[in-house]
C-alpha cells in the first residue's frame, strides 16, 4: 500500500496529505480505529473539543508511541476551538483543555472550528440555546479577536500551526488582511457533490490548503445515499482501475488538491480508504466526476446555526 505525501504548509511545516476523522466515534471505537490506522501507516488525525473524543485520540497516540511504534513527531494531531470559547480571553484555557484532554504537549495544527461564536454557558454546554426554542444562542465576538488569541497559541508554543474551518473567501480575506501569522488551511465540506473549485483555487492563490471534511458526503447506504457512491459514472470509472466508488471519491478531492479526512471506525475501510496512491484519475474522469457537483451540503452546521447571522458562511457563493 502507497503512503500519503505530504503537503508543505505556508509556514515551513508539513502536514500529511490525507488523515482520520473521528466525528462521531463512540468511546473506545475511536482509541481502536487510531491505533489500527497508526499500525496501517496513517499519521494525519482529525478531532475536535466539540466531538468530546480527543481523550480517545491521545490514548491510542500515546499508546502507540509506547509500543515504539511511532514517535511524537511522525504524528499530525488537528484540533478544534468550539464556538462557545470564541471570546479572545476564552482561547487559551480552551486550547489547554484540549492539550490535557489529548495529553500531549503541543497540537499540531489549531482550527477554528467555525466563524460564529456562540454564548458560553460552561464547559458542557457546546450548544446553549434560547430558552424554549430551538434558536443558538450566538455572539458578535469578531474572529479577527479571535484569530489574534489563535496567534498567541503559536507564539506560546502550544500549537504549531493554526487554521480556520468553514469559513468562506471573504472572511479568509479579512483574516489574512488583518493578521500576523497566516491561516495554513481552511477545513471545508469537499466532494463529488461539493467540489468546492472556486474556494479551493482562492486558498491555492493564497497559500491556503483545503482540508476536506464529508469527503465521502456522510453515506447513508439504506438510501443508497450520496448517489456518487452507489451509481455510475463513479461505479464505472471504479470497476476500470479496480477501486471502490469511495476510493475514487477520495482519489477525486486529492487530485483537486485538497487533503481528506474521511472517518471510518471499521478496519476494512481504514485499509480501503488510504489505498488512494497507486493510482491516478485522468483529466477526463476528473471531468465526468466534476459534472456530478450539485452544491448539496452533509454537514450539519447549514442546518442548526442562524442563516442570517452576520458571520455565517455558506450564503456566499464560495
Ligand atoms: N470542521 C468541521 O466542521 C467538520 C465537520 C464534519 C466533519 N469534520 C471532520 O471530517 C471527518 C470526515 O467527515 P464525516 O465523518 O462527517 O463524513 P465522511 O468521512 O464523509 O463519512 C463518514 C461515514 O462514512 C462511512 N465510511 C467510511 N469509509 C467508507 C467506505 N470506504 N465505504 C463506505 N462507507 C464508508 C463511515 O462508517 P464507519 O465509521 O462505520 O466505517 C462513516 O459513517 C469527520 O470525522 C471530522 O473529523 C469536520
Amino acid at each position: 500500500m502507497a503512503s500519503a505525501p505530504k503537503v508543505k504548509l505556508n509556514n515551513g511545516l508539513e502536514m500529511p496529505a490525507f488523515g482520520l476523522g473521528t466525528l462521531m466515534c463512540k468511546s473506545n471505537e475511536g482509541v481502536e480505529a487510531v491505533k489500527y490506522a497508526i499500525d496501517k501507516g496513517y499519521r494525519h488525525f482529525d478531532t475536535a473539543y466539540a466531538y468530546g473524543n480527543e481523550n480517545d485520540v491521545g490514548t491510542a497516540i500515546k499508546e502507540k508511541i509506547s509500543e515504539g511504534v511511532v514517535k511524537r513527531e511522525d504524528i499530525f494531531v488537528t484540533t478544534k476551538l468550539w464556538c462557545t470559547y470564541h471570546e479572545p480571553s476564552r482561547v487559551e484555557d480552551a486550547c489547554r483543555k484540549s492539550l490535557e484532554n489529548l495529553g500531549l504537549d503541543y497540537i499540531d495544527l489549531y482550527l477554528i472550528h467555525f466563524p460564529i461564536g456562540f454564548v458560553y454557558v460552561d464547559d458542557k454546554t457546546l450548544i446553549p440555546y434560547r430558552e424554549g426554542t430551538s434558536s443558538i444562542l450566538t455572539n458578535d465576538v469578531d474572529y479577527l479577536d479571535t484569530w489574534k488569541a489563535m496567534e498567541s497559541l503559536v507564539k506560546k508554543g502550544l500549537v504549531r500551526s493554526v487554521g480556520l474551518s468553514n469559513f468562506n473567501a471573504e472572511q479568509i480575506e479579512r483574516v489574512l488582511k488583518n493578521c500576523e501569522i497566516k491561516p495554513v488551511t481552511n477545513q471545508v465540506e469537499c466532494s463529488i457533490e461539493l467540489n468546492q473549485k472556486k474556494l479551493i483555487e482562492f486558498c491555492r492563490q493564497r497559500d491556503i490548503v483545503i482540508t476536506s471534511y464529508c469527503p465521502l458526503g456522510r453515506p447513508n447506504p439504506s438510501e443508497r445515499k450520496p448517489s456518487f457512491l452507489f451509481e455510475n459514472p463513479t461505479k464505472a470509472i471504479a470497476e476500470k482501475h479496480k477501486k471502490t466508488p469511495a476510493q475514487i471519491a477520495l482519489r477525486y478531492v486529492f487530485q483537486l488538491g485538497t487533503v481528506p479526512i474521511p472517518k471510518s471506525v471499521t478496519k476494512s475501510r481504514i485499509d480501503e480508504n488510504i489505498d488512494i496512491f497507486d493510482f491516478e484519475l485522468s483529466s477526463d474522469e476528473m471531468k465526468v466526476l466534476d459534472k456530478l457537483h450539485t452544491g448539496n451540503r452533509a454537514g450539519t452546521f447549514v442546518k442548526i446555526v442562524d442563516s442570517d447571522h452576520p458571520y455565517f458562511p455558506f450564503k456566499a457563493e464560495f
